[in-house]
């Protein structure tokens, strides 16, 4: 492992008793959905909540620390002490989803309304992701090794969501079913020459250009994935219709028949949605397509979200923020002729597809550590994982498939917002 990992603050040396009580307050006026037992460092329990149905969970706080991290920072300390082994839970995923459901819950308080209020006009300026920065940032999160990757994503290396349409159905095959659905949806075929923004590992350059017969330049800025990639291609006997490069999107040149990007735009942060979107329309033909395929913060939360450094942002995406649609399709109305066509929301499968790899990724703890990744990060990768899949479950945030091209294109497909038309 190359990359070096973000340190966890130690935490603060006064405050613990006073945030242990104001915590317990909370929990006591603020858990009405679900159950949470919780058992105190001393030994004593106490039972929040059951007011409406919800996860019924244990929450044992191991340390005083919980409460000294808590007292530095509400927003990063949970998240924080779970990487030192501060408290543990029977049931991860489902401790965070009785959270998000009972602050949801607890938001529409007057209270609470007034604080986020505040929180919606704090002043902030947003970071740039230059080339040099969005490399580094890209660097701290795929470089930490293909080995590790190969440990718990499906054996197409695809790491977005995936779409299962049918009950029982593996990882595998509802990673396939996505990357399908793109092709569809861009009504991909032999003359195509399809860029792709962020391809990863190359999933969706072999799916296509394989199902398709279609030629595929994919770009990303990783260089561990850019190797894996490039080599996967050639082993799928590719290499003549598919194209990896190791460059920043902002530098291509060219017209491409359509566009995709399955989970980049997360990486890209507010400053640069217009160059996003600027780019696409310079690259794309007149009869274009674009399909992408994005996570979004619901619009309401968006201003409140977008001013302040989360857990995930500090330690596992750094530079990287959701988007709202309202904030994609304002940047791309004041950039570009592009529009949304059509949008399919598949959010909820995100759960399902976090529970995947946080399975995998635990049952091969063993290979991880081997790997040279400490129990900190062990756990760390834990939370990310079991967070994410409940804000998934929860609906509190959304992924979506939008796919954009200009008017007056003649080249729509049929099955994409055109009806048969009335009888002659
Ligand atoms: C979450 S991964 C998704 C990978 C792939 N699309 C998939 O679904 O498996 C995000 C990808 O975006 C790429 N990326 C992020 N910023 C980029 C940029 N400025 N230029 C090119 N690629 C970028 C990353 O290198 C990575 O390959």
């Amino acid at each position: 492992m190359t990359v070096q990992l973000r340190e966890i603050p130690k935490p603060r040396v006064l405050g613990g008793s006073l945030a242990q009580r104001v915590l317990l307050r909370l929990l006591e006026r603020w858990v009405t959905i679900g159950v949470l037992h919780v058992r105190l460092p001393g030994g004593e329990e106490r039972r929040f909540g059951g007011h409406a149905p919800g996860p019924s969970v244990r929450l044992d706080v191991l340390s005083d620390d919980l409460f000294r991290r808590l007292a530095r920072s509400w927003k990063m300390g949970l998240g924080e002490a779970y990487a030192v082994g501060d408290w543990r839970t029977d049931d991860l995923p489902g401790f965070c989803e009785l959270l998000f459901r009972n602050v949801e819950s607890a938001r529409r308080s007057p209270g609470l309304e007034r604080w986020m209020r505040l929180q919606r006009s704090r002043p902030h300026l947003p970071a740039s992701n230059t080339m040099r920065r969005a490399r580094g940032h890209i660097r701290y999160h795929y470089d930490l090794g293909n080995d590790l990757y190969r440990l718990f994503l499906d054996e197409s290396m695809t790491y977005s969501c995936a779409v299962w349409e049918h009950a029982g159905e593996t990882l595998e095959r509802a990673q396939q079913n996505k990357l399908r659905r793109i092709c569809e949806k861009l009504q991909l075929g032999p003359d195509d020459h399809v860029l792709e923004i962020g391809c990863g590992w190359g999933s969706f350059a072999i799916h296509a250009a394989s199902t398709t017969g279609c030629r595929v330049t994919g770009v990303t800025i990783s260089q561990e994935q850019h190797a894996l990639a490039t080599e996967r291609v050639r082993a799928a006997g590719l290499s003549d219709r598919v194209e990896i490069l190791f460059q920043d999107y902002r530098t291509l040149q060219g017209t491409f028949s359509k566009v995709a990007s399955i989970e980049m735009f997360e990486a890209i942060g507010l400053k640069q949605y217009p160059t996003y979107f600027r780019t696409i329309d310079r690259l794309l033909a007149p009869n274009g397509l674009a399909c992408v395929q994005t996570i979004a913060m619901p619009d309401h939360r968006f201003d409140r979200y977008r001013r302040t450094e989360d857990w995930i942002q500090r330690y596992i995406f750094p530079g990287s923020l959701l988007p709202s649609l309202g904030a994609i399709t304002q940047a791309m109305t004041r950039s570009s002729e592009l529009h949304v066509h059509d949008l399919e929301e598949i959010g909820v499968n995100y759960a399902d597809t976090l529970r995947e790899w946080r399975v995998r990724f635990l049952a091969r703890l063993d290979e991880v550590r081997a790997l040279g990744y400490d129990e900190r990060f062990v756990r760390i990768w834990e939370f990310y994982l079991a967070s994410c899949e409940a804000a998934f479950r929860t609906r509190s945030i959304r992924d979506v498939h939008l796919v954009l091209t200009r008017s007056f294109n003649d080249a729509l497909p049929p099955s994409l917002g055109s009806v048969a038309g009335p009888a002659a």
